[in-house]
């Protein structure tokens, strides 16, 4: 039962005054007890199709006009120009067939005015029916948005020799550091769901030389914030002979990439989600400024905020300072004691580390967190002992430094944080089909 047409097309004026068949969902409709009317939608975009009782036949009438919303439909008919229709163009029906019927007693639940109020009273309910809420408008263009920044990610690293490689979910240590590890029962010991991907990129790094990843990273994050999710999807490079200064370069122009391909390949969902496309090219078109960390706890403490050289910004800072941004800023060469042992100290200032974080205008805050690695055994060994870390679960991280270390260094960014950021959206649950919260697994 193959489909040939998608509504699209039929909009782009492909299939003028032509019989075609289409295959979709009702949206809408109403009428009377002689003319029909249903908006029918596919994945592509929405039609108005009329049936009339004179034409079609009673049965087909009655069919149509007991169809609910969702039910799923072929049409066949007669493609007609008229301006007055949504998109251009309406399907005038010569016959049709219900294929998947909606049941009178379990009508679809996610109503107009439950979408209206998307981010209020319904939140939970249209979480409880995500499912559901997957097929209404927005939703499918969030979707589509995030294809498109998967893609972007995947041409970005690919275009530039990088090599996808896949590391473990299950591991023995942390990344990111103990509080928002996810633990697992596993045969009787303990394992936990990956942090990041990192480590065991850096043992590949002197196969691979330039490697990435998308894949999940797991954050037993307890607090419900508008960009965490316990479950995100995580694109990640790793290079050897590389800096930070290198890496950041990467990061960069891996977000002016993913900031064209959106205007290359989604304008019409970014416009129809109300966002400024004019935001998005100077995104794309401008170089990121670098800034130190420590002129960023100047620039906020002159603002009135109260922050303590040493603390890593979280959202309420990283919000206020980006608030006026025009483009994303690098903060660089934040305090040691605000990092985990794997960044590398500035050896011009030790009390530093070689690393940067990505914050996105707007508001929106950290999208990239990355830098240098400390690259010889001597430095992981104190790095490690300094933070009463045990070695075990990292001895084969260590070996990476026994057997001919190299400077590297990589980046992690958040693909969830950046759909969000770049479709505007008002919360990171927004721009992923099946969020995962402190609160929720389900659907
Ligand atoms: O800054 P993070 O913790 O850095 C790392 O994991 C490094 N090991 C990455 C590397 O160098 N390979 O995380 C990287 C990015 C953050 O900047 C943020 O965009 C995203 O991952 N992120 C989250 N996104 C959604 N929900 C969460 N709970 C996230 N935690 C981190
Ligand atoms: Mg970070």
């Amino acid at each position: 039962m193959q489909k040939d047409i998608f509504i699209g097309e039929v909009q782009s004026g492909h299939y003028d005054g032509q019989k075609i068949e289409l295959k979709g969902w009702v949206n809408r409709s109403r009428g009377s007890k002689k003319i029909w009317f249903i908006v029918l939608r596919d994945s592509t975009g929405r039609i108005q199709c009329v049936a009339k009782k004179d034409t079609v036949g009673e049965d087909i009438f009655d069919a149509l006009r007991g169809a609910l919303i969702e039910s799923s439909l072929i049409i066949r008919g007669i493609v007609n120009v008229d301006e007055r229709s949504e998109g251009g163009h309406e399907l005038v029906i010569e016959s049709a067939e219900v294929v998947g019927p909606v049941n009178p007693e379990s009508p679809f639940p996610i109503t107009e005015s439950a979408m209206e109020n998307a981010d209020g009273g319904e939140t939970e309910f249209l979480l409880d029916n995500r499912h559901l809420y997957l097929r209404t408008g927005r939703m499918t263009q969030m979707l589509k948005i995030r294809s498109s920044v998967f893609g972007a990610i995947h041409s970005y690293f690919r275009d530039r020799d990088f090599t996808e490689y896949q590391a473990p979910c299950f591991v023995a240590g942390a990344v990111e550091g103990g509080s928002t590890l996810f633990e697992v029962p596993y045969f009787g010991r303990k394992a936990y769901l990956t942090q990041s991907w990192q480590l065991y990129a850096e043992a590949a790094m002197p196969a691979l030389e330039r490697l990435y990843t998308i894949a999940p990273s797991f954050r037993a994050e307890k607090s419900r914030t508008r960009r965490h999710l316990t479950e995100f999807w995580h694109a990640e490079m790793e290079i050897a002979w590389g800096g930070n200064s290198e890496v950041m370069q990467h990061g960069e122009n891996l977000v002016r990439h993913i900031s064209r391909t959106l205007i290359d390949e989604r304008e019409s969902e970014l416009s129809n989600l109300g966002r400024d496309l004019d935001l998005i090219a100077r995104y794309a078109d401008n170089p990121y400024p670098r800034m130190r960390y420590d002129e960023a706890i100047e620039t906020l403490q002159g603002m009135g905020v109260a922050v303590e050289w040493g603390q890593d910004l979280d959202y309420s800072k990283e919000k206020v300072l980006t608030q006026d941004f025009e483009v994303p800023h690098f903060l660089t060469h934040y305090p040691k004691i605000a990092k985990p042992f794997y960044h590398r100290p500035d050896p011009d200032d030790p009390k530093y580390v070689l690393c940067h974080d990505l914050l996105a205008p707007e508001g929106y805050g950290e999208i990239i967190g990355g830098g240098e690695r400390t690259w010889s055994e001597k430095e992981i060994l104190e790095r490690i002992d300094e933070e009463n870390t045990p070695r075990e679960p990292y001895e084969f991280y260590i070996d990476v430094r026994r057997y001919g270390g190299v400077p590297h260094g990589g980046f992690g960014l958040g693909v969830d944080r950046v759909c969000s950021w770049l479709s505007g959206a008002d919360h990171i649950r927004e721009v992923i089909p099946f969020p995962r919260d402190s609160r929720r697994v389900t659907p």
